[in-house]
């Protein structure tokens, strides 16, 4: 038996690795440390709350006398905890800098003395910056981060690499495309879309809506990130992508279309400030080197997420209250005029 400390499962993509770590990994034991921010949610692993092999622990990445406490009898780490979001890194980026940088080096400092064997930092394309209408980010394309969240995380994965080189540090380093599925918080594109649709709500649609994201499924990310923690080669970059590059304004109309919804639902809104153009990942390495593919088909994904979000009403409402309305208001306004790019 082996146990993997795992930060921030209790958000989207942590709690999908949780679930398929419990269900494919028998030798593993799984440790949870979450501080609850708005995004996390324990609701989101209620299935496996009483798993035997499963353990959850209240506490902040920031802390480092829970973070030590937390580490005893841990073999790995896989590190997800962060502060994810790009529109609240552009309204503040207090909790970017706190959480995704000094959090990380509080991490590594306590995973180093305590002799852990293998750390998997999970990061993002985003530090690659942004691209033009070809070509795709290598694990070798320079970091030129543009938002206070692709820079704080850019930072985290430096300090993760100076600590490879300089303390022969076991840790290896993912950067993934945009995920969607299950239990994605509305407030990124793909399920604040579908729950402001499922209510006949407009969808705010940023500048021109011709930016291009390439969109992995989360299962497909999360056995991304189990390859690496298994297979991969200490102080390595691997990128992971989903082969599945849409404007989002294709995207919208795809969502439109799926719930049965008017076009006139689409509103243009202002861009986002220093907004990104377009992210495509070159996966060859991950795929060659630890036999590691992505096999959702996109347009697949899309409706089994949709399904999932219409099965689960009460878990939208239970979100989209209190802090949430507020931001909603504080980001969007009221989206009530018909708008034209
Ligand atoms: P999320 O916002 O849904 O979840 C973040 C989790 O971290 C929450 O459970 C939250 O409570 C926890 N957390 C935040 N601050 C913490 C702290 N100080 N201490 C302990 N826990 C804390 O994020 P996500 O979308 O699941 O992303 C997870 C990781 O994957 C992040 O590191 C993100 O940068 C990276 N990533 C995300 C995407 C994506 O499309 N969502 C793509 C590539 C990489
Ligand atoms: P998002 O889900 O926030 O992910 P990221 O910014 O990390 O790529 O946004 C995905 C794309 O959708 C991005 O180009 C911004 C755009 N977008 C909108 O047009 N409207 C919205 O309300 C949101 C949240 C995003």
């Amino acid at each position: 038996m082996t146990s993997i400390l795992v930060t921030g499962g209790c958000g989207f993509i942590g709690s999908n690795f949780i679930q398929l770590v419990l269900e494919q990994e028998a030798d593993v034991q799984v440790v949870n440390f979450d501080a609850l921010t708005y995004a996390g949610n324990l609701a989101n692993l209620s299935d496996v709350a009483q798993h035997p092999r499963y353990r959850f622990v209240h506490g902040d990445i920031t802390d480092a006398e829970a973070v030590r406490a937390a580490m005893k009898g841990v073999q790995s780490v896989v590190h997800f905890a962060a502060e994810s979001h790009v529109d609240r890194s552009i309204q503040d980026s207090g909790p970017f800098v706190r959480t995704n940088i000094v959090g990380t080096q509080i991490l590594l400092d306590a995973a180093r003395s305590a002799g852990v064997k293998r750390f998997v930092h999970v990061s993002t394309d985003e530090v690659y910056g942004s691209l033009g209408e070809t070509g795709a980010f290598t694990e070798e394309t320079p970091l030129a981060p543009n938002s206070p969240y692709s820079a704080s995380k850019a930072a985290s994965d430096l300090l993760v690499r100076s600590y490879v080189h300089t303390f022969h540090f076991p840790a290896l380093i993912t950067r993934c495309s945009n995920n969607y599925g299950p239990y994605q918080f509305p407030e990124k594109l793909i399920p604040l879309f579908i729950s402001n649709l499922m209510q006949d709500q407009p969808v705010p649609v940023y500048g021109d809506g011709q930016n291009v994201r390439d969109w992995i499924h989360v299962r497909d990310h999360c056995t991304g990130i189990l390859a690496v923690w298994k297979r991969g080669r200490v102080g390595e970059v691997y990128n992971l992508g989903g082969r599945s590059e849409r404007t989002n304004l294709q995207l919208t109309h795809a969502l439109l279309e799926a719930l049965g919804k008017p076009k006139s639902l689409i509103r243009y809104v202002p861009d986002r400030p220093g907004h990104d153009r377009r992210y495509a990942i070159d996966c060859r390495k991950a795929e060659s080197e630890l036999a590691w593919h992505p096999t959702f088909v996109f347009e697949d994904g899309l409706r089994q997420t949709i399904d999932w979000y219409r099965g689960h009403a009460d878990w939208i409402a239970s979100i989209r209250t209190g802090e949430y309305l507020k931001y909603y208001e504080r980001q969007y306004g009221t989206l009530t005029k018909e708008t034209h790019p």
